[in-house]
């Protein structure tokens, strides 16, 4: 892996501290509900996976593998949603699980697709969040971290497809990003 990333913004610790407090909430919010934890790929695996196991009440995983068109470091708020659900939210109680939340176009979008399939309720889960960079007023229930506007990579996010398997969380260094 080439080092074209610097330290991390966000360590393995910290991330580790912050998705046991957002389980430990979470777990909480939804004791008694139908939880289902639909995770959007590829981007929040790595979230995904640890933020599932600090959930500690009964619930269903089903993720969703989106695309976007764009790619390089910009977001084009074009998405494509490449497969199904698995699971029947008809009725059921979803929070869905983001890595980053930028434009809000992509969770605007994905909670109008969801919502066509008749859930009892719909929440986000987003690890990371840029406010700064917002042009849709979407409601995110459950927030990992709030990072200034810098192009982000490692913990499942990528710069062109890669580096999502870097355990930190570290800012891409380059040149004229996020134009
Ligand atoms: P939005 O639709 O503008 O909110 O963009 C959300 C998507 O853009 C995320 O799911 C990521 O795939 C991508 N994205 C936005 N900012 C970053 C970043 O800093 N690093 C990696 N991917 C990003
Ligand atoms: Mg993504």
């Amino acid at each position: 892996m080439e080092r074209i990333f610097g330290r991390p913004i966000v360590t393995q610790e910290e991330m580790r501290a912050r998705i046991k407090e957002l389980g430990k909430q979470i777990a909480n919010d939804y004791t008694g509900k139908d939880l289902v934890l639909v995770g959007v790929l590829k981007g929040a695996y790595a979230f995904y996976a640890d933020l599932a196991r600090a959930i500690r009440i009964p619930m269903r995983v089903d993720f969703l593998i989106v695309a976007s068109y764009g790619g390089q470091s910009k977001t084009s708020g074009k998405v494509k949603v490449i497969t199904e659900l698995t699971e029947d939210i008809k009725g059921k109680d979803v929070l869905l699980v983001e890595d980053i939340v930028d434009s809000g176009l992509t969770v605007q979008y994905l909670i109008k697709t969801l919502t066509k399939h008749k859930p009892k309720s719909i929440k986000v889960c987003t690890l990371l969040s840029k406010p700064e960079r917002r042009t849709i007023d979407v409601a995110l229930d459950y927030i990992g971290f709030k990072i200034p506007n810098q192009y982000v990579v490692g913990y499942g996010l990528d710069y062109q497809q890669k580096y999502r398997n870097l355990p930190y969380l570290a800012v891409l260094d380059m040149d004229g990003d996020q134009e």
